[in-house]
């Protein structure tokens, strides 16, 4: 291990504060690569985050996620870990993850880091050894290796695909020259699946999450917790297509039962620990109420709900989720999530704007004048709604994907794949803009590793500051309501109130949320005092004109 490790300090105590903080919590997730960028070389960094916390404490978040900062070639932004243990020189070191987490901790916010644990870096050092020392070596069981089929050994061990395209099997050639065994991958070649038969495979994630609660980290991000048990036998799906299958069934790599058994192995370790932390899992999952199997009670804490984020700016498919959704999490104890944009698919104010029926990868320019004003109706939507919220960094400012990156500076592995999308992921990990003007606009002095548009100083945090109706200010001001009235995220139910086609309105207490999805203005009972609204809302006379894809907090006390 690098001398990192040995000069990691004495671990630091989570926040003080209120227990199950997780329930209500509204989470900001950090790109490190795209936030700030401290040293200036182009590149995000964990100092660049560290000296942009006073702007998310603001902002009004409880806790902030980062995606991954350890060791790693980056052949998938950081999803592919050479070092669990160690922080990518790219990102800094040891000591600045230290720095960030006390001053987080100061500050009253949580750190959550992310933890991949289907699969490593094939720079990892096992997946390096597993390859040196040839086929039947103790080391191979680490991975999943298995010979070919074919007279030759020719062809995949069997007929599954990669998220990102192709093959999810890679043929190694062996120590000795010869073209031998293949390995299994469900993303990219780099990126080798672990065996998680074997014990070795948990004995070392257990002890990677003690390491980093030693740090003092308030929770995990579990990447790909769906799948790191595969089916006995590892099946073909046979005359499947794989991508329609995905997100839609169970798959024979995805979301098996035995799952379970590592999370409640999980729960015990982070239980140890004090200060009420946390784990959330990415599992995209067919249903929410598979789902809700990784939050029962001695599980994981949340999971990403990612029916919500697939879900069109419909009424009618919003309060079927919103519905299934409670109804789902209500048995198990935990709290819904709500999510709407993340490093993985469009930013919801271009999605919005899509015709619907488009997939979340798909990036289309689209209106963006209507994206976004769907875009702060949806947010506002979200953040009424019972449990937990994730808030994707940018989208505070109205940020629309960019869709016209010239392919040479594109680095997403899906996208040199040909995942079958039309759509690649770098669009929404442009680099966000801090000022009106300047090199990369505040990002760093340095420029930015991928280019930013032209218009990004408008809508830079500068900009808008204390402009009245801007995106920033929505948000600062909803996140202040949702501070001061409990009954906002509390609970795990709303009643809904009858409200004319294409209108979403529920109560919550002495709260009222009135979402308009529809291109008309529609005219509803004026609740009480406005709290806030996405658009202008004019009353007369008891009865308030709700515009077209606007969402307004009445308090009806
Ligand atoms: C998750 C991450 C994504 C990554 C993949 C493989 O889905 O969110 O960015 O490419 O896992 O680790």
């Amino acid at each position: 291990m690098s001398q990192q490790h040995s000069a990691a300090p004495a671990p630091t105590s989570a926040v003080e504060g209120r227990p199950d903080w997780w329930r209500d919590a509204v989470i900001y997730q950090v790109y490190p690569r795209s936030f700030a960028d401290g040293n200036g070389d182009g590149m995000g960094d964990l100092e660049g985050v560290r000296t942009r916390l006073p702007y998310l404490r603001d902002l009004g978040v409880d806790a902030v996620w980062l995606s991954p900062f350890y060791a790693s070639p980056q052949a998938d932004a950081g999803y592919d870990v050479s070092d669990y243990r160690v922080v990518d020189p790219m990102f800094g070191t040891l000591l600045d993850a230290d720095a960030l987490i006390r001053d987080a901790h100061a500050l009253g916010l949580r750190i959550i880091v992310d933890l991949v644990p289907n699969h490593s870096s094939d720079q990892y050092e096992w997946f390096r050894r597993a390859l040196a020392e040839g086929p039947g070596s103790p080391s191979r069981d680490r991975y999943h290796f298995r010979p070919g089929k074919g007279r030759n050994g020719e062809l995949p061990p069997n007929d599954w695909e990669s998220i990102f395209g192709g093959p999810a099997w890679t043929r190694v050639t062996e120590p000795d020259g010869t073209p031998g065994e293949w390995y299994l991958h469900l993303f990219a070649p780099e990126q080798p699946d672990f065996n998680w038969e074997h014990p070795a495979v948990g004995d070392e994630f257990r002890s990677i999450l003690r390491f980093w609660l030693d740090m003092g980290v308030d929770g995990f991000r579990i990447d790909v917790a769906h799948g790191m048990v595969k089916a006995e036998g590892l099946p073909d799906l046979g005359d499947h297509e794989q991508l329609t299958l995905l997100g839609n069934d169970v798959m024979p790599f995805f979301d098996q039962d035995g799952v379970h058994d590592i999370y409640r192995e999980w729960r015990l370790v982070l239980d140890e620990y004090s200060g009420d932390r946390i784990f959330v899992a990415e599992a995209w999952t067919p249903t929410v109420e598979r789902t809700a199997n990784y939050v029962r009670p001695d599980e994981l804490h949340q999971a990403f709900n990612f029916q919500y984020l697939a879900t069109h700016w419909d009424a009618e498919e919003l309060r079927t989720v919103v519905n299934r959704t409670l109804d789902a999490m209500r048995p198990v104890g935990a709290p819904a999530t709500w999510v709407l944009s993340n490093h993985d698919v469009t930013r919801h104010a271009t999605r919005f704007a899509n015709p619907a029926g488009l997939g979340t990868q798909i990036r289309l320019a689209g209106d963006r004048e209507v994206g976004l004003r769907r875009a702060r109706a949806a947010t506002l939507l979200m953040l009424a709604l019972p449990g937990s919220a994730y808030v994707y960094q940018g989208e505070e400012l109205g940020l629309p994907d960019v869709v016209d990156l010239p392919d040479e500076v594109r680095q997403d592995p899906a996208y040199f794949r040909g995942a079958g999308q039309d759509g690649f992921r770098d669009g929404c990990r442009v680099p966000i803009p801090w000022t009106r003007t300047g090199p990369s606009y505040g990002f760093g002095d340095g420029g930015s590793w991928l280019p930013q548009p032209a218009d990004w100083g408008g809508l830079s945090v500068e900009a808008q500051t204390g402009e009245p109706g801007s995106t920033l200010e929505l948000y600062r001001a909803a996140l202040a309501v949702r501070r001061e009235r409990a009954d906002l995220g509390a609970g795990d139910a709303v009643e809904w109130l009858r409200a004319p086609e294409g209108v979403l309105a529920f109560r919550r207490g002495e709260f009222v949320c009135v979402a308009n999805t529809t291109g008309e203005s529609v005219p509803m009972p004026a609740y009480g005092r406005v709290l806030l609204a996405s658009g202008e809302i004019t009353e007369a006379a008891g009865e308030a004109k709700v515009p077209a894809d606007t969402t307004v907090w009445w308090s009806a006390s």
